[in-house]
């Protein structure tokens, strides 16, 4: 039995992935990993992109309770829970608003949840009745919002679970209750699978979604999902679409979930999705919001490894943001925009072990980032760098930064000790980055010390 086995048990007994990786640190990694080697001119934006914003709009938003899982789980019936139609007015929706926020948080994409695993689609679909047309909102609320984020010169991610729950002819409806399965039904299957990929044609065709962003594949194999056929269907209308790692054995880019990876992933492109509390969805009763500090510091960790994140916000059901949400994503945007030029047209940093914080590195390798989290005493550490600094500056602040050199010898390549000295009045209120302009590409000591050889 393999972990993903493993884990998609685990899931129907009502864990949540949360938990989950709680235990299986590191296994969210390995569970959805990248299997593709997609050509990397297609993954150029994505590679640069660095942020996303997620969103996670439903039914769910209504009573404020689990996306989906509340009645797979068993916490809600089923019929209790699509009561929330009734409430998902999307009264207050202003896509243009979402769209401008997102920008101002510098993220370079969205992924809104096209369909969640309860079913509930909020576009225009024609396949099935559950549907943003037969709630009070009355109205497709992707097409505005896609418009909204081309206008910004946003990518255009769509999340798609491929399991519904609700629909008649899907095999699970909730952990325990089974419709049917498909040795039994395959018929029932079939009509399924018109189902699904009649809505993806239909997503494909009205928004042309620069990526697609599935969920759910653990609960049938890809041959059952016939995920290579999908990824197919949606390549003919757009060979550059970007699949994430959850249309089994498809995906371009894997998926690690709320657990930022300790050592860096082997995958060549990948993306954390994190809450900005515990919920996916908005919940108010969930106060447990991680600070703006927590989220820079996370974020800055996952770039400095090579990766993307999408932050997730949960709007109301009235299509308003909920204030901690949005008190966060200024900070983020503040924070962001003042140190630009270290996040973007950077890659990952330095191996760890010079520094003891993240780094990054301009594209020509020729300035080194540093990240530093609080105030440091009088001065920051950096060990085994060769070359020689022609100058270092505060991100954001300008100003330049005195450092000396301690420990060299001039009969070894141990390029000794650099100490910089950073006066507190630069100290940025959540985390300051000084750039180290450095003599040419970045050249690292390895070594595992030196003999006295002279003296
Ligand atoms: C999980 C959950 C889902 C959530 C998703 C976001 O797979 O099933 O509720 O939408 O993670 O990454």
């Amino acid at each position: 039995m393999t972990i993903r086995i493993s884990l998609s048990t685990l899931r129907k007994m009502g864990f949540s992935l949360t938990i989950l990786s709680l235990f299986f640190l590191g296994a969210p990694m390995s569970t959805h990993a990248q299997q593709n080697d997609p050509d990397t001119q297609k993954m150029q934006w994505f590679k640069e992109a660095k942020l996303g914003i997620f969103i996670h709009w439903g039914l769910y938003a209504v009573d404020g309770i689990d996306e989906s899982w509340s009645f797979f789980n068993g916490y809600i019936s089923h019929q209790d829970y699509l009561k929330q139609v009734n409430g998902f007015t999307a009264s207050n929706y202003d896509p243009n608003e979402w769209a401008k926020l997102i920008k101002e948080t510098g993220a370079r994409y969205a992924v809104i949840t096209s369909k969640h695993h309860d079913g509930f689609a909020l576009w225009n679909t024609q396949f099935g009745t559950l549907n943003v047309m037969n709630s009070p909102a009355k109205k497709d609320v992707i097409s505005p919002f896609v418009q909204a984020l081309r206008a910004n010169d946003l990518k255009v991610g769509m999340y798609y679970s491929l399991p519904d729950w609700s629909y008649r002819d899907y095999t699970d409806s909730t952990r325990t209750a089974k419709r049917y399965t498909i040795d039994n039904q395959p018929d029932r299957w079939q009509r399924f699978q018109t189902y699904f990929k009649g809505q993806l044609e239909e997503l494909s065709t009205q928004f042309n979604p620069d990526l697609y962003w599935f969920d759910g594949d653990w609960e049938h194999s890809a041959e059952e999902w016939q995920s290579a056929q999908v990824r197919e269907q949606l390549q003919k209308k757009n060979p550059n679409v970007i699949i994430n790692s959850r249309l089994n054995d498809q995906g371009d880019y894997a998926t690690p979930e709320q657990g930022m990876p300790i050592t860096r992933p082997k995958d060549k492109y990948w993306e954390l999705c994190m809450t900005m509390n515990d919920s996916w969805g908005y919940q108010p009763n969930d106060h447990r919001y991680k600070t703006a500090d927590q989220i820079i510091g996370i974020f800055v960790d996952v770039i400095s490894n090579g990766g993307n994140l999408l932050l997730d916000i949960g709007p109301k059901a009235d299509g308003s943001i909920p204030q901690e949400q949005l008190t966060i994503l200024k900070d983020l945007g503040r924070w962001t925009n003042k140190h630009q030029e270290a996040i973007w047209g950077t890659g990952a940093g330095i191996p760890h072990g010079h520094f003891y914080g993240p780094t990054t590195l301009s594209e020509d390798q020729n300035i080194l980032y540093l990240f530093i989290k609080g105030k440091p005493k009088e001065e920051i550490v950096l060990r085994g760098l060769k070359n020689t600094i022609n100058r270092i500056y505060v991100v954001g602040q300008g100003t330049k930064l005195a450092h000396q050199v301690v420990g060299k010898v001039y009969w070894s390549a141990y390029p000794g000790i650099k100490y910089i000295k950073i006066p507190e009045y630069v100290l940025d209120e959540n985390m300051t980055v000084i750039a180290l302009m450095l003599d040419g590409k970045i050249d690292l000591y390895r070594e595992d010390g030196a003999v006295v050889e002279s003296n």
